[in-house]
Order: C-alpha cells, then sequence, then structure tokens
C-alpha cells in the first residue's frame, strides 16, 4: 500500500468543542435516541457505572452484568438518505464528552471516497484503521475499569463494505473487508478497549448478518414526521413573516401527500427548501412569507426514498 496511514482518515476530530455543540444544538426531534445512544456508549467505557447501579438495587454485582460486557461496541445507523445518521454519528462524541467528562476521539473513515483501488485496498485500509484506533486506546482503560477516554470509528456510507457475504454477486474483495471489519471489532471486545464502532448504512437489509448480529445497538433512522418537520421549520424560518399557523401549514405540506408516499427528509427541509426560500425571497428583495414558501415549496419535491430510488 502506498497510500500508507497517513490521510487513513479523513480527520480525527476532538470533543468537546464548539463547532460540534452547534451542530449538536441543531438537531431537531432526536433527543430521546441521542440519550439513548449516549447511555448506551458510557456504559461502555465505563462498565463500573453498571456495577453501581446493580449494587444500588440488587444489592450485588449481578451475574447478568457479564452478558453487557460482553457484547460488542458496535451501533449501526441504518436508514434513508437524509434522515440524519451521518449527523448524529458526527456529534454523538460531544454529547457524551459533555454529559460525562471524558474525551472523545472521532476517528471518520472514507471508504467510498477512495473508490475501489487495487485488490486488497479496502481489507488493508480496516485493518489499518482497526491497528491505529486499537494503539491510541491501549493504555487508556484504568485499573478500576473506567476508562479515561473514548474512541468513535466512525465507518459511514458503509454499504460497500457491509453488503451480506451471502449475496452471490458479491465480490471476493468486498467479502474479505468485512472479515476484516469483524477481526477488528472482534480484537477491540476482546481486549476491552474503550472503542464504539459506529457503521452507517443505506441498506439495513444488505447488512452480513454476522456484523448485524454483533451490534449492540441498531437504530433505524426515519423521516421526520410532522412535529419534527414543524420544529425544524420554525426554527430554520424564525423571525421572517412566517406566524405559527403557516409553519403547520408548512409542516404540514412536507408530509406524505395524495400520490406521494413519503413526505420531506431532513436535509430536503434543511439543505433545499429553506434555501431555496431565502434566495427566492432575495431575488425579488421581498420579506419571506407564507405565499414566497408555498410557490417555492411547490416546485421543490423530497428525494425519493433510497429504495424506490435503486429500483
Ligand atoms: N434531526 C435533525 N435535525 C435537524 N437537521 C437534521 C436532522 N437530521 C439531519 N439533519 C440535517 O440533514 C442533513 C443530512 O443529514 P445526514 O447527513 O446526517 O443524513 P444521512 O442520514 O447521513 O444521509 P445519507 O444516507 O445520505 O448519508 C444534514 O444537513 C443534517 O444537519
Ligand atoms: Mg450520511
Amino acid at each position: 500500500m502506498t497510500q500508507g496511514i497517513e490521510g487513513l482518515f479523513a480527520r480525527t476530530e476532538e470533543f468537546p468543542n464548539p463547532s460540534a455543540q452547534a451542530r449538536s444544538n441543531a438537531l431537531v426531534g432526536l433527543d430521546a435516541l441521542i440519550n439513548r445512544l449516549v447511555n448506551d456508549a458510557v456504559v461502555l467505557a465505563n462498565p463500573t457505572a453498571l456495577m453501581v447501579w446493580s449494587q444500588e438495587v440488587h444489592g450485588e454485582a449481578i451475574a447478568a452484568l457479564d452478558a453487557v460486557k460482553d457484547r460488542t461496541a458496535l451501533f449501526v445507523f441504518a436508514g434513508d438518505v437524509g434522515v440524519g445518521k451521518t449527523e448524529v454519528a458526527e456529534v454523538l462524541g460531544q454529547v457524551i464528552a459533555v454529559r460525562t467528562g471524558i474525551d472523545v476521539t472521532l476517528y471518520p473513515l472514507s471508504l467510498t471516497a477512495r473508490g475501489r483501488g487495487a485488490v486488497g485496498e479496502m481489507t488493508t485500509l480496516l485493518t489499518c484503521a482497526f491497528e491505529r484506533i486499537s494503539a491510541d486506546f491501549a493504555k487508556t482503560r484504568r485499573a478500576d475499569g473506567i476508562a479515561a477516554s473514548l474512541g468513535i470509528l466512525l465507518i459511514d456510507e458503509g454499504d460497500a463494505l457491509a453488503q451480506s457475504r451471502e449475496l452471490a454477486a458479491m465480490h471476493h474483495e468486498d467479502r474479505a473487508g468485512v472479515n476484516a471489519l469483524l477481526r477488528g471489532i472482534d480484537g477491540i471486545r476482546t481486549d476491552r478497549l474503550p472503542i464504539l464502532t459506529i457503521v452507517c448504512t443505506n441498506r439495513l437489509d444488505a447488512l452480513d448478518p454476522a456484523l448485524r448480529r454483533r451490534a449492540a445497538v441498531v437504530e433505524v433512522f426515519e423521516r421526520p414526521d410532522h412535529h419534527q418537520r414543524a420544529a425544524l421549520l420554525s426554527r430554520l424560518l424564525a423571525g421572517t413573516k412566517l406566524t405559527a399557523d403557516d409553519i403547520t401549514t408548512l409542516a404540514a405540506m412536507t408530509g406524505a401527500a395524495d400520490g406521494r408516499p413519503h413526505g420531506y427528509t431532513y436535509s430536503d427541509l434543511r439543505q433545499r427548501l429553506v434555501p431555496e426560500i431565502v434566495l427566492e425571497a432575495y431575488r425579488r428583495r421581498t420579506a419571506i412569507d407564507a405565499a414566497i414558501a408555498a410557490e417555492v415549496l411547490a416546485r421543490t419535491q423530497p428525494t425519493r426514498p433510497f429504495d424506490a430510488a435503486v429500483r
């Protein structure tokens, strides 16, 4: 491999940091989900938290704690395009760092950006990634089991890699990639390193069963519902001439409709609809109001669901 370790990770990010906090603040409607994920991640980093709880409520460290300890620190985020998988994966470290006071480092690994190079490249890439992150965290767990820091290995757009080994059409190299990933996360578990691996995918059904079986958490992200759309729109369009009723109407209009079973995604609203409303009002040098919003909406269709797009 000529690429070597340099440039292995797109950019590592240390938490807490202000820009991650801003991104975390901008998320709408995901508080319950993020709380759950943070809790699970924290237990991984600090198994003694469970012991303390068990002592408190059961008077002893119950046997079932071992079953939790043996779980693999793997989260799978699945779901349609533009529903927050990457965003949540990237800000999770921030929330963990703020709540627990431990330092968290994110290691984002991009497989697709590199394309499919020489045979063995994906396997080498994954093996190097696990080696590097394991070395960084080899000494971070203290004698009392508490990790002083937590690493998050993010394998975004893991579709290429996470494809089922059962698929007949699967290229030999892909299978080797899946195996390298399984070896990597198994090694982390065996060595009890405080490292959480997150795999994002659009296609849960195509995910390798061996990988899925290991996941402590499989979270399927959905398009926003009416309340989530309303909350996001009211935040994004604050200060305009849109009233609360206008926002409710807009939230309803961006939901599923006749002849269109899917509503707008978070990214449809945030990266397409709202910027287009702003630009349209700017072109006319008028204020943003319900009429402009409705007009722009009519010509801004929601992204088709991922499944529909591939068929
Ligand atoms: N809950 C949310 N609240 C506010 N904005 C959100 C939310 N979820 C996602 N977004 C915004 O939508 C955009 C797309 O989100 P993200 O990149 O996480 O999608 P994704 O699920 O990873 O999609 P893909 O499968 O295409 O990679 C981002 O700009 C993100 O900030
Ligand atoms: Mg993504």
